[in-house]
């Protein structure tokens, strides 16, 4: 029996750890954080993030062998395996700012461990960092004179968001880096162990240190940049009346490029491509790859483009003047099946209507009280609601902005009597049956295909 202990509850301290709870029954796996509301909400009936199939996950093993808990001190003291997991945003202040990652949290981590450790410990990468960092956590671990044995292990995480349960049930790999001494091999096969208990052996992957490192970014990189490139090509489809969705499927056919991560929409978000991409850019430019900084760095660029072009497309859709004007925003969260909003597309396009002063309503399942603190200040001139048909009534124009399967299914019918005339749909993530609703009465503008415009009469 391992003691396990995972710093950071978040999207991916909690899931992760109640899989590897469930799946490891003779493990003790704690989970703690320095948020109490947080940690509360972990132990109670209502989760602090929506996941599905999280909860049948926890219930299945929650006061079993997995606990939750602020008492960080006590358990990194009892612990033989600390998995730290807690977050490493973009640094807003000083050198690198709007760049580099914020390193603040996971030093701290690094010394509280250090300062609150008896006994040997494995410590594992779980978040997200820039290359070399263990070198760092090693340097911290070992600056005391108690002289205990640590070893730094990376073990990034590659769930998504929204099917986090699935993923981690069954990786397409488990990737884990350690160092090659007799210690750090030791280290990395406990790691090794903990997953092959229900991860096929072939799917563990090992490697050195700074190549699970710089494999996590460099996997962001790739896949942000294949949204990026089937958004740069939507612009050009709506200039040519090519259609995005059929391009994308001739593409990726082709078996060598696969047609996964090839919906062109309104940007992605979430809270790691940009930030992973941007830490890669500061990271060439820190060992003087200003090219290679400024190849990545297009990826964000294009990303900000498109969901500028999105909201530009429906102010001159709209007469160039959406002022006054009701306008029903389906989806806040970045993606569907999560109730995250951070760096959410949806929430940028929020905020650019709001500046040309439309009367913006925000309708989501799971995600609107994510952004009505995402929103902040702006969140006062939004109006929240719940339900999809009481926020499009009377609305000018609807804008589709996450993939929600539910929008999909409404009756536009219904929706298009209760809108102004002339009404609008703009779907940011074609998912609609554009053809169907032209002919109910809308005028439809989706991203990469040809415009469907009624004439005026
Ligand atoms: P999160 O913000 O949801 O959770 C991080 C948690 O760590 C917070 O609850 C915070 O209170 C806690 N924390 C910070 N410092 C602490 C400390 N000293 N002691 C105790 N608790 C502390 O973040 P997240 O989305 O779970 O991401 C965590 C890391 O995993 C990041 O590096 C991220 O890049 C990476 N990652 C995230 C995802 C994802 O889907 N969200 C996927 C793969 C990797
Ligand atoms: C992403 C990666 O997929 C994970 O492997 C990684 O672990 C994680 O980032 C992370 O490091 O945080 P996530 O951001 O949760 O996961 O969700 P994705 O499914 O990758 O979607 C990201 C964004 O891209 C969403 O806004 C989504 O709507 C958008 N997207 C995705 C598209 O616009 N088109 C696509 O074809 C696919």
């Amino acid at each position: 029996m391992a003691n396990i202990l995972c710093i950071g509850a978040g999207y991916v301290g909690g899931p992760t750890m109640a899989v590897i709870a469930q799946k490891c029954p003779e493990h003790r796996v704690v989970v703690v954080d320095m948020d109490g509301a947080k940690i509360a909400a972990w132990q109670s009936d209502h989760l602090p993030i929506y996941e599905p199939g999280l909860k049948e996950v926890v219930l299945s093993c929650r006061d079993k062998n997995l606990f939750f808990s602020r008492e960080v001190e006590r358990h990194i003291a009892e612990a033989d395996i600390i998995f730290v997991s807690v977050n490493t945003p973009t640094k807003t202040f000083g050198q690198g700012a709007g760049k580099a990652a914020d390193l603040q949290y996971w030093e701290k981590t690094a010394r509280q461990i250090l300062q609150h450790s008896r006994t040997p410990k494995i410590v594992v990468e779980k978040s997200t960092l820039p290359v070399r960092t263990a070198e760092a956590m090693e340097r911290i671990l070992h600056s005391h004179d108690r002289d205990l044995p640590f070893d730094v292990v990376s073990n990034p995480e590659f769930l998504a968001e929204g099917t986090a349960i699935l993923n981690m049930e069954n990786p397409d790999r488990v990737l884990i880096g350690a160092r090659d001494t007799p210690s750090g091999l030791k280290a990395m096969q406990a790691i090794v162990d903990i997953y092959a208990h229900w991860v096929p052996r072939e799917r563990i992957i090992t490697t050195n240190l700074w190549s699970s490192e710089l494999s996590k970014l460099v996997a962001n990189a790739f896949l942000a940049q294949r949204i990026s490139s089937i958004n740069s090509i939507s612009a050009l489809c709506e200039k040519t009346e090519a259609d995005i969705q059929e391009i994308a499927h001739a593409i990726g056919l082709d078996s060598r490029i696969g047609p996964r991560f090839l919906n062109a929409s309104v940007g992605f978000g979430g809270s790691c491509f940009k930030k992973d991409i941007l830490n890669l850019v500061y990271l060439c430019d820190h060992y003087g790859l200003s090219e290679v900084a400024r190849y990545w760095e297009q990826v964000v660029r294009m990303n900000e483009y498109q969901q500028a072009r999105f909201h530009s497309r429906i102010l001159s859709s709209m007469f160039n003047t959406v002022a006054g004007k009701r306008i029903a925003l389906f989806g806040a969260a970045f993606k569907a099946n999560t109730s995250d909003t951070r760096e959410s597309p949806a929430l940028n396009v929020c905020r650019a209507l709001v500046e040309e002063r439309a009367e913006v309503v925000l309708t989501d399942p799971y995600a609107l009280d994510n952004a009505r603190i995402d929103l902040g200040e702006d969140a006062r001139r939004v109006i929240f609601e719940p339900d999809p048909y009481v926020a499009a009534a009377n609305a000018h124009a609807i804008a589709i902005l996450t993939e929600w399967p539910l929008f999909a299914d409404l009756d536009y019918e219904a929706i298009y009597r209760s809108m102004a005339k002339p009404a609008f749909i703009f779907d940011g993530r074609n998912i609609l049956n554009h053809r169907g609703l032209f002919s109910i009465g809308f005028n439809v503008q989706a991203i990469g295909k040809p415009p469907l415009i009624h004439p005026a009469r």
